[in-house]
């Protein structure tokens, strides 16, 4: 039987530290939602990001409305990159403080698409909040509003992390050989 962490050859953040540095984001966001008027919409991109999302909302203490978007995105570089949305979400923003959940920001492609998508219905405000963030990778501007962890180009897995659909399930984050 092949274990879960099969191929996994380093532990990048385990699930204390991501625990840890999960708390101070939740602070902050509680801190900062604290004064609005409706429900905090919440947004996760599956599928990566349903691990921290879960963990992420139930350190804060808000009333939220959750849903998921999903994209898919083909190619890679400046001019092949298309980000299609195969999922939309299926509440109405307009007027509503959103916040968007991501698992990791590379290109900036996958955001840079959903936000534009999500501001043509007029939302409140839109923020995103990510686990973790590739600066060099980075090829169209993103404004992070909350960032776990800042990580060099190395491709990760765990904590609803996939490569190839495998390794979601890890409790920490790690790099695969
Ligand atoms: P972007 O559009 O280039 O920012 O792509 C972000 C998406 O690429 C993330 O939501 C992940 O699904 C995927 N991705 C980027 N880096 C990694 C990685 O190291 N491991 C697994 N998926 C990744
Ligand atoms: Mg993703």
């Amino acid at each position: 039987m092949l274990s879960r962490d099969e191929g996994v050859s380093e532990v990048l953040f385990t699930e204390e530290q991501i625990l840890v540095r999960s708390k101070e984001i939740a602070k902050e966001i509680e801190n900062d939602y604290k004064n609005i008027e409706n429900k905090l919409c919440v947004i996760g991109l599956l599928k990566g990001s349903y691990v921290f999302m879960a963990d992420l909302l139930r350190l804060i203490n808000l009333d939220v409305q959750v849903d998921f978007m999903k994209v898919s995105s083909y190619g890679n570089g400046k001019n092949s990159t298309e980000v299609r949305i195969l999922k939309d979400v299926d509440f109405q923003i307009s007027g509503h403080d959103v916040l968007i959940v991501e698992d990791i920001i590379d290109t900036g492609y996958t955001l840079e698409k959903i936000c534009d998508h999500l501001l043509t219905r007029n939302p409140k405000s839109l923020k995103i909040c990510t686990l973790l963030n590739k600066p060099s990778r980075r090829e169209v501007d993103i404004k992070i509003d909350y960032n776990c962890f800042d990580i060099e180009d190395l491709f990760v897995v765990g904590y609803g992390i996939d490569y190839a659909e495998k390794y979601r399930n890890l409790p920490y984050v790690g790099v695969v050989k």
